[in-house]
């Protein structure tokens, strides 16, 4: 099965809406990588500040070659030219073990 990677970025509240406006013109090169499945950008709504980055991999492998790839750097630029708008990031690592959809 799937493999999902979450960063979870601590961004404060008065900060939240710039880093919503940068994901809307991120790269979107994520989603050209080999053994991509899902990304989600979640938008915390009860009063916590922790974006979760959500991704989903066919495997562990091909997450860490797009971590370690060009597509990772273009999809940061914002972050690596104009600074960080969090102020902390957690990857979280988790293996789909069981899943349902509608
Ligand atoms: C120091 C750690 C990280 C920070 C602060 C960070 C922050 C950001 C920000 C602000 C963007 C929007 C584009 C930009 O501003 O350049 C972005 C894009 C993205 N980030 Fe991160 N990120 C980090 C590491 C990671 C990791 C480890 C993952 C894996 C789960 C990840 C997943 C993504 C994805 C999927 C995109 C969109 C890329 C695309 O569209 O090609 N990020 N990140």
């Amino acid at each position: 099965m799937s493999v999902v990677r979450i960063n979870a970025i601590t961004v404060p509240a008065e900060r939240a809406d710039e880093l919503v406006e940068r994901f809307a013109h991120r790269a979107g090169e994520v989603s050209k990588m080999e053994g991509f499945e899902a990304f989600e950008l979640l938008r915390p709504t009860d009063g916590k500040d922790v974006f979760y980055i959500y991704t989903r991999w066919r495997s562990t492998e091909d997450f860490e070659r797009w971590l370690n790839s060009q597509a990772f750097g273009q999809g940061h630029a914002q972050h690596a030219q104009r600074g960080p708008v969090g102020t902390g990031s957690d990857l979280l690592a988790f293996d789909v073990v069981q899943e349902e959809y509608a």
